[in-house]
Parts: structure tokens; C-alpha cells; sequence
């Protein structure tokens, strides 16, 4: 088996991908044809330079022009179908799928059509050989009110496979301690605490995430390798980082691969979950972010298989899933 044949067999769990960032160029510009003057290309070589970001504030204006062509059940469908076949391609047997309900009500989509579509799509996947599971999140530029009104929905529709309430969007100017409430209110509902931090700001979100938010994985965190206090409580908690290198890179959260902290991070002995977060609009996949681990980060095989042992160790699937992965 060649190196490369080694990473797309290995069979992988996939823990930090967005529905919406999912989509690839063809996907959005099939949609952007639909939605004439939305200013997204119709053409997919149009649509990957569109996705050439300058920094993330850019790459979330994109994102949010991408989710205004959501607008029916039958999209959200066809994006978790689209996923689910990529995944299956690249032998991810189970993923963690995040879902902003609040921005595609904002579209038209109804609550129940929503969850519907969800359903459905988890369907095709289980059909495809790959166990979905859901966590709902907000975008932090919908604040408090905006994040208890997706948990109400959340709690409302309950749709099979929910695990997990995240916080993702913008997160300057947006302290997680402002959401300490509403994820008290999803743990106490039996939800896993997954949000965003430390992606474009400093330690002290983590901090944050993990005390206030009760956090118990972080989404992105590579700012943890700045405070080495932080890095030890990660260890000694056992709190895995969702960690993905050319999302990084691509929003320009750090300059270069050389600066990308991930060796450091590993070296201290935080566990790490290695995610695509919108692989449609980054141009990537899991066997691609693996290829980069090794060929760009200097991870050998074994350090990779040892990432996927920790992807599976972080993941909430049942425990059967969890046997035939190991
Ligand atoms: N960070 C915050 N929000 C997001 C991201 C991200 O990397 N991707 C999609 N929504
Ligand atoms: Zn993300």
C-alpha cells in the first residue's frame, strides 16, 4: 500500500465539519445558478477563487452569502447527501456535523422542514455506511437571545442524532462568557458542549470556553499553545482541541504552516481531533488534512494513526461504532 493509499484506507472519524462549509464549488454554484444577482459565481472555478480569503472576516462574509442560497428543506438535504458521499469516499465511517438552525430559519426555512431534512439526510448517509450526528450551534453575532432560541428549537425538534450545542461565528467582540446561561441550560438538557475558541483570539476564550461554557472539546483552541498553564489543564482534563490545519491557514488564523502550533500542541500531550471545518469551501478533505500532517507538519503514520485514535476517543458515537473503528 502506498503512503497515500495508507491515509484515504485508514478509517477515519470526522469531528469539525459545517453543513453550510461542506458545500463544494460545483454544489454553490448549482445553487448561486438558482439564485440570479446573489453575487456568488454560477461557475465553480469562479466559486474557488471566490473562496480565496484575505483574512476571516472575509471568509465569514462569504459564508453568509453562501447560506443566504439555502433557502428549502431540499438544499439542506442534498448538502447532508453531498457530505455524507465525501465522507464515504474518504472511509469517514462517523462525523459530527455542525448545523446553525437560527441562519437557515433566517433563509425561509421552516423549523420542522428543517429537522425533516436533517432526518433524511442521515438516512442516505446510514445508507452510504456513515453514522451522523448533529450538533446545532449559533453564530456568536446572534448573541444570547439568538443561542436560547436555537436551543428552544433544538429541544423543540430534537432531531435523531443531536449530541452536541456550539458556538461558532465571528469572535472578536464576542466573549464566550456572554453564553454561560444557555449552555448551562443545554448541559443540564443532556448536551455536549462543543464551542469555538481560540481560533482567531488569545487563551483567555479557552479559558473562557472551559469554565464559563463548561466546554468539553474546543473547537479550533490553537491559541492554547500561547499559555503553557492552559496547555497542562487541557492534558490533565482530558479536553480534546478540534484542531484543522488548512482552515487555519485559509482564513489566515495563523501565517504560515511553519507558524501552525499543532506539533507544539501535540507535544504537550493534548489530545487532538483533527477536522476539514468547511472542507467545500477550503478545497480539502480528511485524507487531505492527514496528507498535510504528514507532508507539511512532519507527522509519521504512526503519529497519524495516533490522531485518529484520539478522534475516536473524543467522538460521542455509540459505543459500537466506536469498536469498529478501533
Ligand atoms: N469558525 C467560526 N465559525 C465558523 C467556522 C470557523 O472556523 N467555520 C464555519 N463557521
Ligand atoms: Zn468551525
Amino acid at each position: 500500500m502506498t503512503p497515500d493509499e495508507f491515509l484515504t484506507a485508514l478509517p477515519k472519524v470526522e469531528l469539525h465539519v459545517h453543513l453550510l462549509g461542506s458545500a463544494s464549488p460545483a454544489t454553490v454554484a448549482e445553487l448561486a445558478r438558482r439564485h440570479p444577482g446573489s453575487g456568488v459565481p454560477a461557475e465553480p472555478a469562479e466559486v474557488a477563487k471566490y473562496c480565496e480569503f484575505t483574512d476571516f472576516a472575509h471568509f465569514l462574509a462569504v459564508y453568509t452569502a453562501v447560506n443566504r442560497l439555502v433557502t428549502t428543506g431540499a438544499d439542506i438535504e442534498a448538502l447532508v447527501a453531498g457530505l455524507a458521499a465525501d465522507l464515504a469516499r474518504d472511509n469517514v465511517r462517523y462525523a459530527e456535523v455542525t448545523v446553525t438552525p437560527l441562519s437557515h430559519r433566517k433563509t425561509g426555512i421552516a423549523p420542522r422542514e428543517l429537522a425533516e431534512a436533517l432526518d433524511s439526510g442521515r438516512r442516505i448517509a446510514g445508507g452510504l455506511g456513515v453514522e451522523l450526528s448533529w450538533v446545532f450551534d449559533v453564530s456568536g453575532d446572534d448573541g444570547p437571545p439568538g443561542a436560547e432560541a436555537t436551543l428552544d428549537w433544538v429541544l423543540r425538534e430534537h432531531p435523531s442524532g443531536t449530541v452536541g450545542f456550539g458556538l461558532g461565528g465571528p469572535e472578536a467582540g464576542v466573549p464566550r462568557r456572554l453564553f454561560r446561561d444557555v449552555f448551562a441550560r443545554a448541559k443540564a438538557a443532556g448536551l455536549h458542549s462543543l464551542p469555538h475558541a481560540g481560533e482567531t483570539t488569545g487563551p483567555d476564550e479557552v479559558w473562557s470556553a472551559i469554565r464559563d461554557l463548561g466546554a468539553e472539546r474546543v473547537g479550533h483552541g490553537i491559541a492554547s499553545a500561547r499559555d503553557p498553564r492552559l496547555l497542562r489543564h487541557l492534558v490533565e482534563h482530558g479536553i480534546p482541541l478540534e484542531i484543522c490545519p488548512t482552515s487555519n491557514l485559509r482564513t489566515r488564523a495563523v501565517r504560515s504552516l511553519a507558524e501552525h502550533p499543532l506539533r507544539r500542541i501535540l507535544a504537550a500531550g493534548v489530545p487532538v481531533a483533527i477536522g476539514t471545518d468547511d472542507p467545500g469551501l477550503f478545497g480539502t478533505s480528511p485524507t487531505a488534512e492527514f496528507r498535510m500532517c504528514r507532508d507539511c507538519l512532519g507527522l509519521s503514520e504512526a503519529e497519524l494513526a495516533t490522531l485518529v485514535r484520539h478522534s475516536v476517543a473524543a467522538a460521542f458515537c455509540s459505543p459500537a461504532v466506536a469498536a469498529g473503528l478501533l
